[in-house]
C-alpha cells in the first residue's frame, strides 16, 4: 500500500478517536432561542404519536438520521456494523463516512459494504469529498454507490477543515463544475452536506440550480472539524502548533445550525437539518422549521463504540424525547408538528431576519 493510501486510512481512525475522546463541539445550533408554544390541551393519544416521514420517496419510521461518520480503517467496520443494525432495526436513514479510502484502496471496501450487509432494507447514504469529485469524476461516485447498494450519495463540502488539514486541499476551483456534471449524469439522487459550517441561502440557490435532490446543511454548533484538525495537529509528530492555533480560531467560524436551516429552506428542499441536534426536542424543532430529516452523528458515536445495547438506548431515547415534544405540542403526526407554533428569540431571531419565510410564517 503506498504511503498516501495508508495516511487516509489511519487518519480515519484519528478522527474517531479525537472525536470519541476530546472535546470537539463548539458554537450554538440556534436552537436555544426557539421554544415551542405549551399546549395544555394536547387532544392527542401519546401512545399512537406517528412519527414516520418520507425523503426522497422512502419512508422512515423515524425523523432520526445516522449521519456520515466511518468506514476506510479496518478497526471501523464494527462500528458500522452497529450503526447500520440499529439503522435497520429502527427504520432509519444512516449515511456512511467518506468512501475515499476503500476508493484508494479496495481491500478496505468491506468496512463500508458491512452497512447493507446489516442493513439490507435500509436508506443508505454513500459519501465522497467534492474534491474526490472534481479530481476522480463521476467513476468515483459510481463505484462508491456500488460498494454499498446506496440509494443516494452525498456530496461533502469540508473547505474549513481543508484549510487547517496540514494535507488539506486548498484549492476549491472546479468543484461546483464537477457537482453539475454529476448532478446531470447520475441516475442516484445527490445529496450536497455540509460538515460543520453550514449552508447558506446563496450556496443553496447555487446547488438547486446544479441539480441536487437534496441538501444537508451540516450546521455549525456540534462538531467541529476545526477543533478536530487543532487536536490532530497538535498530537502530530512534528506538532505544528500555527495550525493548532489556526483550528482554534475558525472553531468559531460558520453558520448556526438554525439559521443555515432558515435559508436553506426559503429558498427550497427537501433538506436534512444537521450539526449540533444534541435530542429528540432539538428534532422536533428541526421540523417544525421545516426539515424532512434530522441527521446526528457525535451523540450515536461513543455508544456505538461500546455496544449495540449502549445504540439502542441512545436512539430510543431520542425517539422518546420527540414522541414527547409531540404530545406536548398537540402533534399526531409529523405533519402537526410542522405546523406547531414556536417562539424565535434573540440573535437566531436577528440573523434568520423578517423577510425569511420561516421567521414569518412561523413566529407566535
Ligand atoms: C463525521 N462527519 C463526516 N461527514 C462526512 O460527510 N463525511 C465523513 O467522512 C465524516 N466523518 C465524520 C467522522 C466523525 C467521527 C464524526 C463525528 C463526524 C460529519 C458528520 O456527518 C456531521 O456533518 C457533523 O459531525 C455534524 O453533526 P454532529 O456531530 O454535530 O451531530
Amino acid at each position: 500500500m503506498s504511503d498516501k493510501k495508508r495516511f487516509t486510512s489511519s487518519r480515519k481512525l484519528d478522527h474517531l478517536r479525537i472525536c470519541a475522546e476530546e472535546a470537539v463541539e463548539c458554537g450554538e445550533t440556534g436552537f436555544s432561542d426557539i421554544r415551542f408554544v405549551h399546549n395544555a390541551l394536547p387532544e392527542c393519544d401519546m401512545g399512537t404519536i406517528d412519527t414516520l416521514v418520507r425523503f426522497l420517496n422512502h419512508s422512515f419510521r423515524s425523523p432520526l438520521f445516522i449521519s456520515a461518520m466511518t468506514g476506510g480503517h479496518p478497526a471501523t467496520k464494527e462500528v458500522n456494523a452497529r450503526l447500520a443494525r440499529a439503522a435497520e432495526h429502527y427504520g432509519i436513514g444512516i449515511g456512511v463516512g467518506s468512501q475515499r479510502a476503500a476508493l484508494e484502496n479496495k481491500a478496505l471496501a468491506d468496512t463500508f459494504s458491512v452497512v447493507r450487509d446489516e442493513a439490507p432494507g435500509a436508506f443508505i447514504v454513500g459519501n465522497l469529498g467534492v474534491v474526490q469529485l472534481r479530481d476522480h469524476g463521476i467513476e468515483w461516485a459510481e463505484k462508491a454507490v456500488e460498494m454499498i447498494g446506496a440509494d443516494a450519495i452525498a456530496i461533502h463540502l469540508n473547505f474549513l477543515q481543508e484549510a487547517i488539514q496540514p494535507e488539506g486541499d486548498h484549492n476549491a476551483t472546479g468543484c461546483f463544475a464537477a457537482l453539475e456534471d454529476l448532478c446531470r449524469e447520475f441516475k442516484t439522487p445527490v445529496i450536497v452536506k455540509e460538515t460543520g459550517c453550514g449552508i447558506s441561502a446563496f450556496t443553496s440557490r447555487k446547488c438547486w440550480g446544479a441539480g441536487v435532490s437534496a441538501i444537508d446543511i451540516g450546521g455549525w454548533g456540534g462538531t467541529s472539524w476545526a477543533a478536530v484538525e487543532s487536536v490532530r495537529a497538535a498530537e502530530s509528530s512534528t506538532a505544528d502548533m500555527r495550525l493548532k492555533t489556526l483550528g482554534e480560531t475558525f472553531s468559531e467560524w460558520g453558520i448556526p445550525t438554525a439559521v443555515s436551516l432558515a435559508e436553506v429552506l426559503s429558498t427550497g428542499g427537501p433538506v436534512i437539518a444537521s450539526g449540533g441536534i444534541r435530542s429528540g426536542g432539538d428534532i422536533a424543532k428541526g421540523l417544525a422549521l421545516g426539515a424532512d430529516l434530522c441527521g446526528m452523528a457525535l451523540p450515536l458515536l461513543r455508544p456505538a463504540m461500546e455496544s449495540d445495547e449502549a445504540l439502542s438506548g441512545a436512539i430510543e431515547m431520542v425517539q422518546n424525547e420527540l414522541i414527547t415534544t409531540m404530545f406536548l405540542t398537540g402533534s399526531a403526526t409529523v405533519a402537526d408538528l410542522k405546523s406547531a407554533p414556536l417562539y424565535i428569540m434573540g440573535r437566531t431571531r436577528q440573523m434568520i431576519g423578517k423577510d425569511n419565510p420561516v421567521r414569518a410564517q412561523r413566529y407566535h
